[in-house]
């Protein structure tokens, strides 16, 4: 970090197998165009994947299989600083200081916790409640101008900068106040559920054809697409009412890097089978590269041991400058 440069922070949680296409189209995949242009830290949210019941050994293993998936996808760990959460302890206790500056109403406003407080009504913990204070601890600990996320995650940062403008307000120019930064949807930052195209795709849609996850093989994916939802006219073509073929457009432009309109003109004189076809086709091309050096990489796992000290460490200095910052401001004795 030059200080020259703006901050970028971004995370996905440790929470499947592995990450959706939605994940990758909506979020990953951007945080390889900025590498170069900007100071950048992404994190592992493994203390977020707690809101939802897990299993310790299957968590382990998914946050290390996690950070194999960010270097597959091209993120570079000479350039970025990548970083479990759990590992920088600054995380919890700014989140901590932070609940005291955030209310009770301005959480349950939060479209996600009222969706997961459903899905999940077993286990309303305070954790689920209270994960965008420690969502905004994330972020203002690094001082982050942008924050790269898919539209779902948009709410949360502006709650973020809520929070820091309020701070800031109290005890002056502490926290840089984020901004979000999402990708045109022609891009896949919303992209949907195969099976329910009005729902975004998500690793816990109902429907196992629903979602693609990141490393389904080549035969899955094309069998994912064709299964996908669509409508009952017969005509490729980008306009309201068309979600299903609207989602698979967005989805065969962002993997082959065309726009949505070009998508749209090359298979106008298209059935939707053909149609189908291609977009699996494309999209299983993409995620080849991907999940080879994937493979490569978690054969490596001293290489990956490396690569999130390393990280721990270099975050854990930042975050611990603007921590000591802030606590003295509301008024803690130096330790
Ligand atoms: P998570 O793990 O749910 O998702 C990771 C990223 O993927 C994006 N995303 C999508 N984008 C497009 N279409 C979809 N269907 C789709 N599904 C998911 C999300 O918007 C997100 O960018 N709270 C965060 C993780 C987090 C974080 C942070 C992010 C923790 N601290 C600080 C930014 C900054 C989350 O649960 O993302």
């Amino acid at each position: 970090m030059t200080g020259d440069k703006k901050v970028i922070l971004s995370g996905i949680q440790p929470s499947g197998d592995s990450i959706t296409l939605g994940n990758y189209l909506g979020a990953l995949n951007n945080w390889v165009k900025l590498q170069d242009e900007y100071d950048c830290l992404y994190m592992l949210a493994d203390m977020h994947t707690l809101t939802v019941r897990q299993e310790a050994a299957k968590l382990r293993s998914r946050t290390l299989s996690l950070l194999a998936q960010y270097i597959a996808a091209g993120l570079d760990p000479d350039k970025n600083i990548m970083f479990i959460q759990s590992h920088v302890p600054a995380h919890a206790e700014l989140a901590w200081i932070l609940n005291c500056y955030t209310q009770m109403g301005e959480l349950g406003r939060m479209t996600q916790f009222k969706d997961k407080s459903q899905k999940h009504a077993d286990n309303v913990n305070a954790g689920l409640f209270d994960y965008p204070v420690l969502m905004a601890a994330d972020i203002l600990l690094y001082k982050a101008d942008l924050v790269p996320v898919g539209t779902d995650q948009k709410q949360h940062v502006e709650l973020t900068r809520d929070i820091a403008q309020r701070f800031n307000g109290i005890y002056g120019d502490v926290f840089t106040v984020p901004e979000p930064y999402i990708a045109p949807p022609s891009a896949g930052s919303k992209i949907k559920s195969l099976q329910d195209p009005t729902a975004k795709m998500s690793k816990s849609d109902p429907n196992p054809n629903g979602c693609i996850f990141m490393l389904d093989p080549p035969e899955v994916v094309v069998k994912k697409i064709k299964r996908a939802v669509t409508d009952s006219e017969a005509e490729v073509a980008y306009r309201e009412g068309k979600d299903g073929i609207n989602n698979l457009l967005t989805i065969y432009a962002a993997v082959t890097g065309k726009t949505v309109e070009q998508a749209a003109n090359e298979f106008s004189d298209s059935g939707y089978g053909d149609f189908k076809a291609a977009v699996g086709e494309a999209t299983a091309e993409r995620l080849r590269p991907f999940q080879e050096k994937y493979r490569e990489l978690m054969n490596n796992k001293d290489y990956l041991e490396a690569v999130y000290r390393s990280g721990a460490e270099r975050a854990g200095r930042l975050a611990a400058r603007t921590l000591s910052k802030v606590m003295k401001k509301v008024g803690f004795v130096p330790r």
